[in-house]
């Protein structure tokens, strides 16, 4: 078995800045990584600005959850109605289901898949909104029920990206039933890495980011909401959060053709940061 350590002692101080001692979540570890705590140590803010998102309406859906930064935060502190994690690696799910039992969060809050998040758009998560939904439409409650896909693969997830098109079309009937405003709203967080070679401006970066994401929705209008930096990665590569809002005639309409062809990039060193030459638009 891998060595394991209890994260929040090791990083206690970088963790200060984010939670009271009280409310921290703890976290076991599959391995001591030097490359992934400095990242995790990184991301911290990150992951508590999102989990600040949510609510006790929120639904919320963790695409490629690891060993759960996003989604333990939420449940300790947001208390959201409904959480549904996911990874592609079984060993970040058994260490999540470990962090769930540590936090003493009771295993009822949470559901944890182990599958490509492609199949977990397409089916958990599209299901699981529209019972909910459908359910709660007929009690005549007032509800503002919000879910949010968490998918932070920066090197891949925008590819997800067309999994959401047409995802609910299968599901028509029981949408239709559903008056337009009382269908809950769908909040996609895509994190990726926009790119360049060459010196460039620096707003190029987030329109590269937005442009990056409509090239993958396809769809006639951009449905970025918000475009959040995360982190500058190296000279001319930097991190974002896009905040996507699908609507219903998107999730509802004809789905593209799978496309599994696209490759995840392998991760590039990181350079220092302070190597780009500035450029003016
Ligand atoms: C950058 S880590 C992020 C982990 C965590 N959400 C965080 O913010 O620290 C990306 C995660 O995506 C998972 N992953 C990679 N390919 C995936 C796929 N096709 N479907 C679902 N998860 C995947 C990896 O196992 C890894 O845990």
């Amino acid at each position: 078995m891998q060595k394991t350590e209890q994260y929040c002692e090791k990083k206690s101080s970088a963790l200060k800045n984010t939670h009271t001692q009280k409310d921290a979540p703890k976290y076991f570890r599959s391995t001591s990584d030097g490359v992934l705590d400095d990242l995790w140590v990184k991301l911290s803010h990150e992951h508590e600005r999102v989990a600040s998102l949510f609510n006790t309406q929120s639904l919320v859906y963790d695409a490629c959850c690891g060993i759960g930064p996003f989604v333990l935060p939420a449940l300790i502190r947001k208390k959201p109605r409904r959480v549904i994690a996911n990874d592609l690696n079984p060993e970040s799910v058994k260490w999540l289901s470990e962090n769930v039992k540590i936090n003493k969060i009771k295993p009822e809050r949470i559901e944890i898949h182990n599958m490509d998040a492609n199949l977990f758009i397409k089916t958990k998560i599209a299901e699981d909104v529209v019972r909910l939904m459908a359910e709660e439409s007929c009690s005549g409650e007032e509800n503002r029920v919000e879910a949010h896909v968490v998918m932070n693969l920066p090197a891949y997830a925008v590819n997800f990206l067309p999994a959401f098109r047409g995802v609910l079309r299968k599901f028509k009937q029981e949408v239709d039933k559903v008056p337009e405003e009382k269908r809950w709203k769908w909040n996609v967080y895509c994190y990726l890495f926009a790119k360049s070679h060459v010196d460039v401006p620096d707003d190029w970066y987030e329109q590269e980011a937005r442009r990056m994401c409509d090239e993958k929705t396809k769809w006639e209008r951009s449905l970025v909401a918000k475009c959040h930096h995360v982190r500058t990665v190296s000279s001319r590569k930097e991190m974002f959060c896009v905040q996507l809002e699908l609507p219903y005639d998107f999730l509802l309409t004809e789905p593209l053709p799978d496309d599994t062809s696209v490759e995840i990039e392998p991760e590039e060193a990181e350079e220092p940061s302070n190597k780009r030459v500035k450029t003016s638009s």
